[in-house]
């Protein structure tokens, strides 16, 4: 090789990056630079405005703090993000605000787009119901598409707390008692919230709430204490908030609630050790409507400077409407009691999420009026909310076949405090609307019969109050009719926040009513509308037809009466238990054996029992009903012992043995017979849900993997033991039909 040939090499190599180092086109900055760039021009104030979060008057959703000084905070760069502000024009207005602060740094404007913006959906406990994961997923990308386009960049949901007690009001909110369930639910939610990412303009930020056990509350009254044990929280309460973190979620909320002696908005347990360390989620935590400065009555902060103090130590990144982090948190890192890195960190994740969003390209980019006025409150979108309304109904009870109703039905009568109500579809946390369309059983009911039939309509009692005045004119009406619609149940305010009940009977009468109706001797169908589970046993026990039809939403009459008339088979499926008294709750469906379980129904002596009802529930988790009926048959499983590393697939059959054409979810639960501790009797480990014809069968498949078999052993390792399996399948966790003993062998 000549002598030249390496220097003339290494020259062409010196020159040819020199050239590029001159012509380099910058590559574009990373969001991390862009950041860093940004902060390096911020005053410590400024940080600290990022982290504070106010509410707009109108919408407020807790306890207002009066603040004169809101709009000038925000031109003075103080206040980082907004709730409670909706519409294109509303938050161009507050946007333009915060562009007159020195560094115009964008404001994120939150809000409860819990289930629908423009359009109501089923509260999210309904939509659980229809265990449909592809229309929930689809649900919360409508909500995402409408809210998108009036000025909102993140919704305060999915709200993920698993909660087994329906005394807790914002059970409605949730996905029920199952952490399988739950978990899938979760992430359907947070996809479709987050669309096909930040920075779409039809994706919003969604927020993993509430972080954590707050569904666990002692006594089922809000904001209680909650004491459990660390394997229950990992095992129950956690994933969840796991599946929206590996779904992607741009943020969490913290929890009103102390855990285990700490508040959850002080915890660094459950905010630093677990979700940013060890789950490292790179997102930004807001924490509740208050929860900072409400340390100090837990009794855990002695003034709300503490506080602020305590909360961003532990993690918790946004201060909503505590007015804790604005007026302390500089001081406090001034007289070194707070590290700067702190707030650092904390301001690095909130502006993070507004280059992800797009807004420092264009702070106005959700505030479009042409584009709202064309996206919100399609007829699209009411017919998906009307789609998924019907899958969320759950028909309990069909005796008689009563149900579907003919459409040649002459005479029907609609008999109810809740017949004609429009406002209580909409659910607890429904975004507000003045000129709300919502469609009532009435309504729907008319529009559905033909001209040739009669729909009379008598109120019979209220809600709540104990007068009977009505009944005379409801027993007139219902002996004029074919057939009688009731619809009993709870004011859209009798569940949701803050709205705990220690008796969780039919309000007021109204079961009283439905006695007096049913001795007419008239066919009568009951819907109970509600946002949690009720008890009704006089009912359950003496009404043929029964319907669990939740809140609805804005389509919750069409809804209601496709599926009374056929035109759509329920399938619903409960997502929680439903007691026969408050003396079981809590109570679910995943439960121990324990030493001393009854062996029959006589056995009644030293057994794990009450001496005045059942242990069993008046409806299951996993139950519901079809206009027509299914088999299961044909279990098979490829192997009857497996090494953890393998796996087994496992099918049945099921066939439609009715006439209708229907869908049914076949559940699949799973028993360890034995472990280094114990374990429930069953555990939801998959399901699928399948249409089929009347006489058609198909055969389903399901895989077993060790993921299906881990537990947290006594030192909280996420393991397998080697030991018996119970596999079972059924569709209802109390409608067992196919089951098989397998080995995990190591
Ligand atoms: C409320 C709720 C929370 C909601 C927030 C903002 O108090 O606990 O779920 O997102 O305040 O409305």
């Amino acid at each position: 090789m000549s002598k030249l040939f390496f220097p003339v090499l290494l020259s062409l190599i010196i020159g040819s990056s020199e050239l590029c180092a001159q012509t380099r086109i910058s590559s574009p900055k990373s969001i991390d630079d862009k950041v860093s760039e940004l902060m390096s021009k911020m005053t410590l104030e400024e940080k600290v405005g990022q982290l504070n979060q106010y509410t707009g008057e109108r919408l407020a959703t807790g306890p207002v703090t009066a603040n004169s000084t809101k709009y000038e905070d925000i031109k003075a760069g103080r206040v980082g993000s907004m709730l409670n502000v909706r519409g294109a024009k509303d938050t161009r207005e507050v946007q333009a605000l915060a562009m007159q602060s020195r560094l115009k740094i964008p404001l994120l404007f939150g809000l409860d787009v819990v289930h629908g913006y423009r359009v109501t959906f089923p509260i999210p406990l309904a939509e659980a119901a229809s265990w449909d994961i592809p229309a929930i997923e689809g649900a919360a990308r409508i909500a995402a598409e409408e809210a998108s386009a009036s000025g909102i960049h993140w919704t305060f949901a999915p709200m993920i707390d698993i909660s087994r007690d329906p005394r807790w009001g914002r059970v409605m909110e949730g996905a029920g008692e199952d952490p399988y369930l739950g978990s899938i639910i979760s992430s359907a939610r947070v996809k479709g919230f987050q669309g096909k990412g930040l920075g779409t303009l039809d994706a919003i930020m969604a927020c993993a709430k509430h972080f954590a056990a707050y569904g666990a509350a002692l006594a089922g009254r809000d904001y209680n204490s909650v004491d459990m044990s660390e394997r229950m929280l990992h095992e129950v309460y956690l994933p969840p908030f796991k599946a929206a973190m590996d779904a992607g979620v741009a943020t969490f909320m913290n929890a009103f609630n102390d855990l285990n002696g700490i508040p959850a908005t002080g915890s660094s347990y459950l905010q630093r050790d677990i979700l940013k360390d060890s789950w490292k989620f790179p997102g930004f935590i807001v924490s509740d409507w208050g929860s900072i400065k409400e340390m100090v009555p837990h009794g855990y902060a002695k003034d709300n400077r503490e506080a602020a103090r305590l909360a961003i130590q532990a993690g918790s990144d946004m201060d909503m409407e505590s007015h804790s982090y604005l007026p302390y948190l500089a001081d406090l890192v001034k007289k070194g009691e707070v590290e700067e890195r702190l707030i650092d960190d904390a301001v690095r994740r909130i502006l993070t999420k507004k280059f992800e969003m797009g807004l420092f390209d264009d702070p106005y980019r959700f505030s479009n009026e042409a584009r709202e006025k064309k996206t919100l409150n399609s007829a699209k979108n009411k017919e998906a909310a009307r789609k998924m309304a019907e899958k969320s109904i759950v028909l309990l009870k069909n005796e008689g076949q009563i149900l579907p109703l003919s459409k040649n039905a002459k005479k029907i009568a609609v008999i109810g405090p809740l017949g004609k109500s429009k406002e209580d579809m909409k659910g607890f946390w429904s975004v507000k609307w003045d000129d709300d369309d919502l469609v009532s059983l009435y309504e729907g009911l008319q529009k559905k019969v033909g001209a040739g039939s009669r729909i009379e309509y008598a109120m019979g009692c209220t809600i709540s109050d104990t007068s009977r005045a009505g009944f005379a004119d409801a027993i007139e009406t219902a002996k004029r009719s074919d057939v009688v619609i009731m619809a009993v149940g709870e004011t859209f305010d009798m569940s949701g926040e803050g709205n705990s009940r220690a008796n969780i009977g039919l309000p007021g009468v109204q079961e009283e009513l439905i006695k007096a109706i049913q001795a007419t001797g008239k066919p009568v169908v009951v819907l109970v509308m509600a946002g949690r589970p009720l008890i009704f046993n006089w009912t359950s026990e003496h009404v043929p037809a029964i319907m669990y039809t939740w809140w609805l939403g804005s389509e919750a009459g069409h809804a209601m009466a496709n599926v009374l008339f056929g035109d759509y088979n329920p399938a619903g499926k409960l997502p929680m238990t439903f007691p026969r008294s408050e003396g079981q709750i809590p109570l679910f469906y995943s439960y121990k054996n324990t030493g001393r379980p009854p062996l029959n129904e006589n056995d009644r002596r030293y057994r794990s029992i009450y001496l005045d009802l059942p242990n069993t529930p008046r409806y299951a988790f996993g139950y519901g009903l079809s206009y027509t009926q299914f088999a299961l048959s044909d279990l098979k499983l490829t192997k009857n012992s497996i090494h953890s590393s393998d796996s087994i697939v496992v099918s049945c059959t099921i066939r439609n043995t009715g006439k209708y054409a229907g869908e049914e979810v076949v559940q699949l639960y799973l028993q360890d017979m034995f472990a280094s501790v114990t374990r429930p009797l069953k555990e939801l480990k998959d399901f699928k849900k399948v249409m089929l014809q009347p006489g058609e069968s198909k055969k389903l498949q399901f895989v077993i993997n060790k993921d299906k078999l881990a537990f947290y052993d006594q030192q909280m390792n996420w393991t397998t033991e080697p030991g018996e399996f119970n596999l079972m399948l059924g569709t209802s966790s109390d409608k067992i039909s196919l089951e098989r003993k397998f080995q995990l062998i190591n």
